[in-house]
């Protein structure tokens, strides 16, 4: 094995170049594979911010494109940020000199993955992105390199880590939406612009990953149904409880024979099951295979510490030079998604109403989804004090995703409901 001295270049002293940096100068031994790494440049948007560790012995580059092609860099990790601009030329650049990347760029991959490893792949050098999914939690390596010998059937799970926190204080603290969020951002969890955590684009971004990873497909971002959680309230954590359920934000990519399907959605899931109990900032993640049926991992998705652990394994994979395409499968090769034809997809669904207390409303309600064919599972009435109408809640047996959104909109019309109707997935894991 080498003993060579490996160069690194870090674009990017966000919260996760900060772990970069801290974690290597406290480990200045750090060469797990018989190498040795030493920062060599670093780039960011401020030279003169105050920063917990020291860069005066660096050298410094403003651009970080100069970053990615210096004579002084063997290796570029990219922890700038967002699918395109810098980060993506500089990964270019990098990749177009021959220097291996690595990056923690979950919507750069989700975005462009399939053009960057047909790069890598041409210039026979690899690129790593194990943070971009799970933070320090190894789901890339699990999916691209345990689980190659083995046809992926389906992943879901929790993926993002400010999202989780939210719910799990709303529930267990009844705190607002607004304030929980606010301390996700102090604790480093949420991304610079948190819209991406909130409205489910982040979590979008890393089940397009695993798909693409566990299904050789080319990552398509477009593919991925989004919903966030920016809309769940209190009153909806608390009926779904008394149904049994806890509302995660969950991720998941379904293969079958006809198609592919990628979504994040709020979903009710039973309160007993391992996803339900994943609470706080952690990331948890099924992964079913044909042979090896299901994997749980769970772990830290989010923060310097463990998104920094990381970027640090995959250098020492690029210090070990071992090489296998980027996506399982050469970038050449790649399939295209077939998304399945989501009118046709079956779905168990809790729906909430704010109605008036007057008679004949659940009559009304139930007669409409009994019109459409949509048969009730459960049903709760419940007066609660600081709402403005009665919540109504019901659970509907498996429905088509189509015939449930007309009856629902049906209902949303009802005089006598006076908010919109809110529907949620109960999730199928
Ligand atoms: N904002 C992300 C999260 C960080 O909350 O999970 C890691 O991608």
């Amino acid at each position: 094995m080498s003993t060579r001295n490996w160069r690194v270049g870090v674009a990017g002293l966000g919260t996760v170049g900060a772990g970069l940096l801290t974690f290597l100068s406290e480990r200045p031994g750090f060469a797990p594979a018989g190498g040795l790494v030493s920062v060599s440049g670093v780039s960011a948007r401020s030279r003169s911010r105050p920063r917990p560790f020291d860069i005066s012995g660096l050298a410094w580059f403003d651009d970080p494109v100069a970053l990615a092609q210096s004579d002084e860099v063997d290796l570029f990790v990219e922890l700038i940020g967002g699918s395109d601009g810098p980060a993506k030329a500089a990964v270019e650049a990098a990749l177009k000199a021959g220097k291996p990347v690595v990056t923690a760029n979950k919507a750069l991959i989700a975005e462009h993955g399939a053009e960057l490893a047909a790069l890598a792949e041409a210039a026979g050098v690899p690129l790593l992105f194990e943070a971009a999914v799970m933070g320090g939690t190894p789901a890339v390596k699990m999916v691209r390199e345990a689980m190659v010998g083995d046809d992926v059937r389906s992943i879901s799970g929790i993926l993002n880590g400010t999202c989780n926190f939210i719910l799990t204080e709303m529930e267990q603290g009844g705190r607002a939406f607004e304030d929980v969020l606010a301390e996700a951002q102090r604790l480093g969890y949420a991304e610079a612009d948190p819209t991406m955590d909130v409205g489910g684009f982040d979590a979008a971004h890393k089940i397009t990953i695993l798909a693409a990873l566990a299904f050789n497909c080319a990552p398509d971002f477009a593919a991925c149904e989004v919903e966030g959680v920016d809309q769940v309230e209190l009153l909806d954590i608390r009926m779904a409880k008394d149904l049994g359920y806890r509302i995660k934000l969950i991720a998941s990519a379904d293969r079958s024979d006809e198609g592919v399907s990628v979504r994040v959605h709020p979903s009710l899931v039973p309160l007993a099951h391992p996803l339900a109990q994943a609470g706080g900032a952690l990331n948890a993640l099924f992964i079913e295979g044909e042979r090896l049926g299901r994997i749980f991992i769970q772990g830290a998705g989010a923060g310097a510490g463990p998104t920094a652990a990381a970027v640090a394994a995959d250098i020492a994979d690029v210090m070990t030079q071992a090489m296998r395409p980027v996506f399982q499968r050469p970038a050449t090769e790649l399939a295209a998604f077939t998304p399945v034809d989501r009118s046709r997809s079956l779905v168990r669904a809790y729906l909430r109403l704010l109605v008036k207390d007057e008679p004949g409303v659940i009559a009304a309600v139930s007669e409409t989804l009994a019109e459409a064919g949509v048969s009730i599972e459960s049903f709760l009435q419940k007066p609660v004090e600081d709402a403005e109408g009665v919540p109504i809640v019901l659970t509907t047996h498996a429905v088509s995703e189509a015939v449930l959104a007309q009856a629902v909109e049906r209902i949303g019309g009802h005089p006598a409901v006076i908010q919109a109707p809110r529907l949620m997935r109960i999730a199928r894991i």
